[in-house]
């Protein structure tokens, strides 16, 4: 078979699409004929050597994949041979077969095409998990997710969306805040010109925020904390602002607020397949009735993925970038 292999460290170059071992389920898995996979912004830190892969994982990247089950490992119950799936992986997804722990497996939910159910795995459960499972945002709570025309930030404006909260989101520029706006986000901050602190405190007449989902880390872990509402939640998923920062913790402790950080890749199996099981039951639903949608802004054929990271790098893509594999 066929994967895109990462040579040695370094640029969108030293990606290329090389013959590899065949891959056979072990048992517990299925063998999935990749259709499509998606460019997550830790693939670009993998690609420069920055974010190994956990133990046992695919040395290729690709942290999820939708596509069709060719081989069923021993043991395996409930999935056959034939069945179009998407699911969320710890590696592997950039190439034509990938194996998969049953745990991890979705089905392509109605209504939705088997290449952009390849976009939906890594957002869904990374919002899930930390807004919902670790933050317990409610309905009628104020939620400010950064970054909100990102892959992440387009399912957490739906999520929040559909399930009540009032949202407020940060991105770069008018035509991704607008397209913010068209997917529920209620409060759009330009982050290059605006202080999203002001901007929260103005418009929730001082109470501040009751969740933060954040992509930046140590650079926005004091204004996040000053953005929080008495007994806020601040969730850190993304250090692109540098992982460390410094906190007057008085602020913390006053607000009864708390911090969390959370990574997806290097969870045991059994959290994993929980969080896709929640999944399942919660979000699934929203997607077949049509109130969700994963926000695809290309497919990309596999063998351009240098491309694909160049344009994630320069982040003038609006939701997720897909890699179609035929
Ligand atoms: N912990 C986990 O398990 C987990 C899982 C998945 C993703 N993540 C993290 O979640 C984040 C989003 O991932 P993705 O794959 O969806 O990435 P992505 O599509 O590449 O998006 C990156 C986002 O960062 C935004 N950004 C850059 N500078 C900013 C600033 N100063 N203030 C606010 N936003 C800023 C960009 O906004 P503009 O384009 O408007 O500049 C863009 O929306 C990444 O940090 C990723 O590492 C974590």
């Amino acid at each position: 078979m066929y994967a895109i292999t990462i040579a040695e460290p370094g640029g969108p170059e030293v990606l290329t699409w090389t013959e590899v071992p065949d891959e056979s389920p072990e048992p517990g898995e299925v063998l999935v004929e990749v259709a499509a996979s998606a460019v997550n912004r830790a693939d670009l830190m993998q690609r420069q050597g920055f974010y190994e892969p956990p133990p046992g994982a695919s040395p290729y990247p690709g942290l999820e994949a939708s596509g069709r089950i060719v081989a069923v490992g021993a043991g395996v119950s409930g999935w056959a041979v034939g069945d179009q799936v998407c699911a969320l992986l710890a590696g592997g997804g950039y190439a034509e077969r990938v194996r998969v722990p049953v745990g991890l497996l979705l089905p392509v939910p109605k209504g939705v095409d088997p290449v952009s159910a390849a976009g939906l795995p890594e957002v869904v459960c990374t919002v899930w998990s930390n807004v919902f499972m670790v933050a317990h945002l409610r309905r009628g709570e104020n939620f400010l997710v950064h970054g909100g025309s990102s892959g992440i930030g387009t399912m957490a404006i739906q999520l929040a969306s559909a399930l009540g909260a009032r949202i407020f989101t940060t991105a770069g520029s008018e035509a991704k805040l607008a397209r913010c706006r068209e997917l529920g986000a209620d409060v759009t901050i330009n982050y290059r010109e605006e202080d999203f602190v002001a901007r929260v405190q103005e418009a929730t007449d001082g109470a501040g925020v009751d969740v933060v989902l954040d992509n930046m880390g140590a650079k926005y872990l004091d204004r996040n904390v000053d953005a929080l509402a008495v007994n806020g939640r601040l969730v850190v998923i993304g250090l692109q602002g540098g992982a460390r920062g410094e906190l007057d913790l008085n602020k913390l402790l006053r607000k009864r607020a708390a911090i969390a950080a959370t990574s997806l890749r290097a969870r045991p199996l059994a959290e994993k397949s929980a969080i896709v099981a929640a999944v399942r039951e919660h979000v699934w639903p929203l997607i077949e009735s049509g109130r969700i949608a994963p926000i695809i802004d290309r497919v990309m054929p596999m063998s351009e993925a240098a491309a694909a990271h160049r344009l994630v790098e320069e982040s003038s893509h609006i939701g997720k970038v897909l890699l179609s594999v035929h």
